[in-house]
């Protein structure tokens, strides 16, 4: 899909909230059961130590909540709640279901499942609901990758884990924060990176790598070209949470240096879909973000898909 960018009615982000497990797997724990060390951890993917627990629908009601909450909104309010996963707790109903309840929604709910890049695209289909007439969204990032990770694989357990990652979406007269959006993928690339039902993840590490970052950077540049924004003009950038080297990588191609960079992955490791969100939290609780700032959320994933968003931050009440 070209990146796009927005006429339509908009909206802003009002609320947000993320929510990690309590237990805490470090390298050294890892080091137990696996032939691995924290220094080739650390130096090879940037992660110290990873949140591993709960269910998809657990953390999702704990990141939702807050998300409502800091918007001021009874959950009666909001017309759709959109959840991004790809690890629901199952097959049917979608999970977005068990948290519709949970949370007390009275709209429709249902998942999407775009692997790590599906935050982005979570977000996009809500504004795509926001131009044809709802006025709040829940959108919601969440995975559990513990459950579909072989714990005896040294290649894919030092790097996956479980989190969420939420924002609450509001309508307003007007264009709204998001200036241009990008979504792509490309299934011919479906072996590089997949999990069968009931298994556990298959990686091809090094590949994935160097597409990861030509992708990101692709729809990166996309969407700012979309958006009319410049590389300098960018104030602060959240890309997928797979490995520092990767958003290295895709930071320096695309002209923006990697002190704009949003990351968590040094204590939540690739949590897939809740990446994003949970980095973007991070940087909002950490007051990165003011008025007028140029955000790009950029992340890639299986299928390979790849998806890009440029908000302009302001408006929130
Ligand atoms: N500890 C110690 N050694 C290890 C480990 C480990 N945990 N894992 C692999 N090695 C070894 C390898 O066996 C290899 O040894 P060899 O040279 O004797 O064969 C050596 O380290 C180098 O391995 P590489 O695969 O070349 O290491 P690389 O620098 O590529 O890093 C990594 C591996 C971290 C997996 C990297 O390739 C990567 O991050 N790839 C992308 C992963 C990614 O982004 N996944 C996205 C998933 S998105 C989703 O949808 C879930």
């Amino acid at each position: 899909m070209p990146a796009t960018s927005i006429g339509a009615r908009g909206a802003i982000i009002t609320g947000w909230g993320s929510a990690l497990p309590p237990r805490v797997v470090t390298n050294a724990d890892l080091m137990r059961t696996l032939d691995t060390s924290d220094e080739w951890i650390k130096e090879r993917s940037g992660i110290s130590e990873r949140h591993v627990g709960g269910t998809t629908s657990e953390l999702s009601v704990e990141s939702g909540r807050q998300a409502l909450r800091m918007a001021g909104l009874d959950p009666s309010e909001i017309d759709a709640l959109v959840l991004s996963t790809t690890t629901p707790d199952r097959t049917v109903p979608a999970t977005s279901a068990t948290v519709q309840n949970a949370l007390g929604l009275k709209c429709g709910a249902f998942d999407v499942n775009a692997a790590c890049s599906g935050f982005v695209y979570a977000l996009t289909v809500a504004h795509g609901l926001i131009a044809v007439g709802a006025r709040k969204i829940l959108v919601i990032g969440t995975d559990t990758l513990s459950r579909i990770t072989d714990w005896n694989d040294r290649n894919t357990a030092v790097l996956f884990a479980d989190g969420s990652g939420a924002v609450v979406l509001e309508a307003v007269d007007g264009p709204g924060q998001l200036l241009a959006w990008d979504i792509d993928a490309d299934g011919s690339a479906e072996e590089l990176l997949y999990c069968e039902l009931g298994g556990t993840i298959h990686m091809e590490g090094k590949e994935v790598f160097r597409r990861a970052v030509r992708i990101m950077v692709d729809s990166g540049q996309k969407s700012l070209e979309a958006a009319g924004v410049s590389a300098d003009e960018v104030a602060l950038v959240v890309p997928h949470q797979a490995n520092i080297r990767i958003i290295q990588a895709a930071c320096e191609r695309l002209g923006i240096p990697i002190e704009r960079a949003a990351t968590v992955l040094h204590y939540t490791g690739n949590t897939s879909s809740a990446s994003i969100p949970l980095a973007l939290v991070d940087a909002l609780n950490a007051g990165r973000l003011k008025d007028g700032d140029n955000v790009l959320l950029v992340g890639f994933g299986a299928g390979m898909t790849a998806a890009s968003a440029v908000l302009r931050w302001g408006g929130i009440r």
